[in-house]
């Protein structure tokens, strides 16, 4: 299939929904490059699906205004706009083979010949051997491929993706995150996509927006937003962060924060809020930026690190990595990973150690905030 070279960016203006006296989606201004590959992220219950159903033509907006490629879409009803949706449940007909399964599209619109298409989209999610079966003598990967090919048949704009991968296991869902990468760059057509794991976000998109009660809390690529959050929230849901709260005692090119007794770094222009003498500031630094030493192998750490001093309260060997949580009088339980390069010796529960890191490594956040707003609980992990 070549490049769609129609179509342009999807731009949400102002787009809310309330149900009720509940705001679902706060007035939310999004743009979507054509072309790009964009998750929407976030917990269960921030309002992922409802603005993808809006965008659909679903749900209707509250308030504000979807325009694709400069052409206000609000007011058109679903089957009008160029956008075709994959839910979780794919719900293929389990009457019809594959091939008819993806023919639908054409079908329904009247059209005869459909053998060349429907080669093309099969050719496209690899599953060229399996036009002849029904659903039901597929695996779950297969078909959610079926799906997504009875959806792009109809050559739509943009493909919304509600958690297209929830039904599978880890390791297909793994695949099929690849899989749809994949297909996404052959068709070169605006893949939004919803989840709420991380690391499929991460893994697929070229954009993620981080959802958060009805709100996008912050937007970027992957790597930005995982090495500079700007809230708690997106620090701690994305991955895991250590964040120290401490007292600005000066201010530079860097920060030096007073925290745990002793004194921290930070580039001044990887602090998200303003740092004046005596306020207070998070200190964020992610568990692998960290490296463990000794007690009495302290004198060896190279001037100018960051240094923490606490006790290892438990470990865990995970092959690629030792996952170590330490009590500090800088913050409670801080995580720190180490790669798996050769055993340590001695590092074990009660050890007392030093963390340091690089300075450079450390970015600040605004004190006033909820320190653990986006850690995920077991609950949540479900
Ligand atoms: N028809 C409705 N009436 C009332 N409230 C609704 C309705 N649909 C959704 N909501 C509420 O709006 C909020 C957002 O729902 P939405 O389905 O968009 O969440 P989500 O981010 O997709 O969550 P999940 O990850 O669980 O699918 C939820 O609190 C939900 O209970
Ligand atoms: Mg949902």
């Amino acid at each position: 299939m070549t490049q769609q070279q129609t179509g342009g960016d999807v731009r949400l203006t102002g787009i809310s929904k309330t149900y009720g006296s509940f705001a679902a989606v706060q007035p939310l201004d999004l743009t979507v490059p054509q072309g790009s590959f964009f998750a929407l992220l976030g917990a269960s219950g921030c309002g992922k699906t409802t603005t993808l159903r809006m965008i659909a033509g679903l749900e209707e907006a509250t308030t504000g205004t979807i325009a694709l490629g400069g052409r206000d879409i609000t007011d058109l009803p679903p089957y009008k706009r160029p956008v075709n949706t994959v839910f979780q449940s794919y719900a293929l007909f389990p009457h019809l083979d594959i091939t008819e399964n993806i023919a639908f599209g054409l079908r329904r619109r009247g059209i005869k010949s459909v053998k060349k298409q429907v080669d093309d989209m099969l050719d496209l999610v690899q599953l060229g051997d399996f036009a002849k079966r029904k659903p039901h003598q597929l695996s779950g990967g297969q078909q959610q491929r079926v799906a997504v090919a009875r959806a792009l048949i109809n050559h739509p704009q943009v493909l919304l993706l509600d958690e297209p991968l929830g039904a599978l296991d880890l390791k297909l869902r793994r695949q099929m995150q690849l899989e749809l990468k994949r297909i996404q760059t052959e068709v070169g057509i605006t893949f939004i996509h919803v989840t709420h794991d991380q690391e499929e976000a991460m893994t697929m998109a070229d954009t993620v927006a981080v959802m958060n009660a009805g709100r996008v809390e912050q937007l970027g690529d992957p790597a930005d937003l995982y090495e500079n959050p700007r809230t708690t929230f997106v620090a701690n849901f994305l991955g895991t962060s250590n964040l120290i709260e401490g007292e600005v005692v000066s201010t530079g090119t860097d920060i030096v924060v007073a925290a745990g007794g002793g004194k921290l770094r930070l580039p001044t222009d990887r602090c998200q809020a303003p740092a004046v003498n005596g306020g207070r500031v998070l200190l964020g630094i992610r568990p692998e930026k960290i490296s463990l030493a000794h007690r009495d192998e302290a004198d060896a750490i190279a001037e100018g690190r960051n240094r923490v001093t606490g006790r290892i309260v438990d470990s865990s060997f995970i092959g690629v990595s030792t996952q170590y949580v330490v009590e500090s009088p800088a913050g409670t339980s801080l995580q720190v990973y180490e790669q798996n390069v050769e055993r340590r010796a001695g590092l074990t529960h009660g050890a007392e150690v030093v963390l340091h890191w690089n300075p450079a490594h450390t970015f600040g956040l605004d004190a006033a905030q909820d320190i653990d707003a986006g850690v995920e609980t077991v609950e949540d992990a479900a």
